[in-house]
């Protein structure tokens, strides 16, 4: 089987969980969003500095409401740094070899294994996961969260998550078929990974349009797309872990 390998987003871990090479981010002087966010998208406040630019794969999940049609309800994904292409022209197409990579996964394979199937490298730069909460404010339904806590340069670092609330946001402009570019806001005060996240260049994670309700099953639809952090307080200093 032809690895799951991206030609620079390394993404292997070794046979046996030992890192003999820890993975290093590069220098994020001079990359933003800004310039790469349609005119519709209000772009990060101005004071803010890019801490974390990331690819992420992983799962929409959708329900079916009694308009039959499906409503969001989550997401699963894996986030990985892509600092070292930022500057290089695969930064543009990233997105594109994960959702390939990803769709063409077999059922029940999960992003980590997707990623970590190959055996070239030890330098692993999954920084944290994506998922749901609920509202940390205690308002309705769920909020979107990135959580750095357990892995990659903050690992051990209790505070290293930010749960968000979109504030911006569009139709991506590749089209419908891809979920909406947006803007997030954090909501809650305890977690110090960023003031505002990103999500754009997203591939696909949409659902069919209508469902019925009472029958359609709950379905996870994959995806890609870059996250950008911005406004981390949280140092990176303890390292790859
Ligand atoms: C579902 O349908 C209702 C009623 O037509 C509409 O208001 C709502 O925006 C739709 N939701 C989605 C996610 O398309
Ligand atoms: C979304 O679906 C995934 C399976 O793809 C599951 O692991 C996860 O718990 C689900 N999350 C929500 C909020 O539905």
């Amino acid at each position: 089987m032809r690895p799951f390998l991206l030609s620079t987003l390394v993404v292997a871990v070794s046979a046996f969980g030992v890192s003999a090479n820890k993975y290093k981010p590069c220098s994020l002087d001079g990359v933003d969003i800004i310039g790469r966010l349609p005119d519709t998208i209000t772009p990060p406040m101005a004071h803010l500095t890019l801490s974390f630019v990331t690819a992420a794969i992983g799962s929409q999940n959708y329900t079916c409401s009694p308009n039959n049609n499906y409503t969001l309800v989550g997401a699963v994904a894996e986030v990985y740094d892509i600092s070292c292409l930022a500057k290089s022209d695969e930064f543009t197409t990233v997105q594109d070899k994960l959702i390939g990579l990803w769709k063409s996964a077999p059922v029940g394979v999960t992003p980590h294994q997707v990623t970590s199937s190959s055996p070239e490298t030890n330098a692993n730069p999954l920084l944290g996961y994506h998922y749901f909460v609920p509202n940390p404010l205690g308002q309705p339904g769920n909020s979107p969260k990135w959580d750095f806590t357990s892995t990659g340069a903050l690992y051990g670092n209790e505070e290293a998550f930010v749960t968000a609330a979109r504030f911006t946001g569009d139709t991506a402009p590749t089209g419908k078929q891809d979920i909406d570019w947006v803007g997030t806001n954090a909501i809650d005060p305890a977690g110090l990974l960023a003031a505002q996240v990103y999500r754009t260049d997203t591939r696909e994670g949409q659902p069919p349009s209508e469902c019925r309700f009472g029958e359609s099953p709950d379905i996870q639809v994959k995806y890609a797309c870059k996250y950008w952090f911005y406004g981390s307080a949280v140092p990176a200093e303890s390292g790859w872990a």
